[in-house]
């Protein structure tokens, strides 16, 4: 009797995962079936594998550009608690500038170097592997002391390239579908991922690793204006499109994956 239990059991979860495994392989959008095939067995990734192998260096530089040294960060004290607590989107800015020690420390807290361990150096946000997969892009409106223009944050001396020079407000608004949170703000960071600094390890399982990291750096983003008295808003509807080729990035191996305007809020009590 025992043993019959056990064999109906037995069969009922093959059965079920028969089921599961088939629906997601079958399933006509790429969701399920993206998140079935980059699940791990004992047999290893049940998908396709690609990029292993590739080298792709750790931090991305624009040669021959202009460079802005980013100065001392601004100080700031507020508890972590306390900036989790007073954490929400904000979609209205007012005209204050930001300084450029401000933007900073934004820079730094986001995804910028802690401490090396074992010859590497580590950042504000986990990433698997330690490959680091996200660049930040600055659009900076108003702040003091930069030009106004586009600029990659370069994680490896703290420094702004200057990409292009200009106002880029009114196309980040339209690339962001025109949304009225986006492009009237002083600074604008754009979170793009190198993709396949993360697949050459952990072919397509590495997007899914990409995604959680971009979340984290979004956080710390959205932490460290709290405590700088800014607010943001993490951005994801946005015309990919219009967004890679605004920061002339292939949209395959690196692609534009949020958007997050930051300034002061309009609806500050001064
Ligand atoms: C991945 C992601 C994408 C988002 N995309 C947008 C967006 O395109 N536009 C927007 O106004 N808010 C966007 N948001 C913000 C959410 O609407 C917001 O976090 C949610 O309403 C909770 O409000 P709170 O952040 O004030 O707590 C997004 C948030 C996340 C995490």
């Amino acid at each position: 009797m025992k043993t019959y239990g056990m064999l109906l059991t037995g069969l009922l979860l093959l059965i079920s995962t028969g089921c599961a495994q088939s629906g997601d392989m079958s399933s006509p959008t790429i969701g399920p079936r993206f998140h079935y095939e980059t699940s791990y067995s004992q047999a290893g990734i049940k998908g396709e594998t690609v990029g292993w192998g590739k080298q792709v260096p750790l931090y991305k530089e624009y040669l021959n550009r202009p460079k802005t040294r980013l100065p001392q960060p601004s100080p700031t004290d507020m508890s972590v608690t306390k900036a989790l607590q007073e954490r929400q989107s904000v979609r209205a800015f007012s005209d204050e500038a930001m300084s450029l020690p401000q933007l900073t420390r934004l820079l730094l807290s986001a995804d910028g170097l802690t401490q090396s361990r074992g010859g590497i150096a580590r950042r504000t946000a986990p990433s698997a592997g330690a490959l680091y997969p996200m660049e930040i892009y600055v659009i900076a409106a108003d702040v003091e002391s930069l030009a106004a223009g586009l600029y990659h944050f370069q994680v490896s001396d703290s420094s702004l390239e200057l990409l292009g020079e200009g106002d880029f407000s009114e196309a980040i608004h339209e690339a962001a579908n025109t949304q009225a949170a986006v492009g009237d703000s002083p600074v604008t960071l754009i979170l793009t991922a190198r993709f396949d600094r993360v697949t050459q390890k952990y072919a397509d399982r590495g997007y899914r690793y990409v995604y959680i990291e971009a979340g984290a750096v979004c956080q710390n983003i959205y932490l460290q204006a709290v405590s700088l008295g800014m607010g943001t808003v993490a951005v994801g509807a946005f015309l990919d499109d219009a967004v890679n080729s605004l920061l002339a990035v292939d949209a395959r191996d690196e692609a534009a994956l949020l958007i997050m305007p930051v300034g002061f809020p309009a609806d500050r009590t001064p």
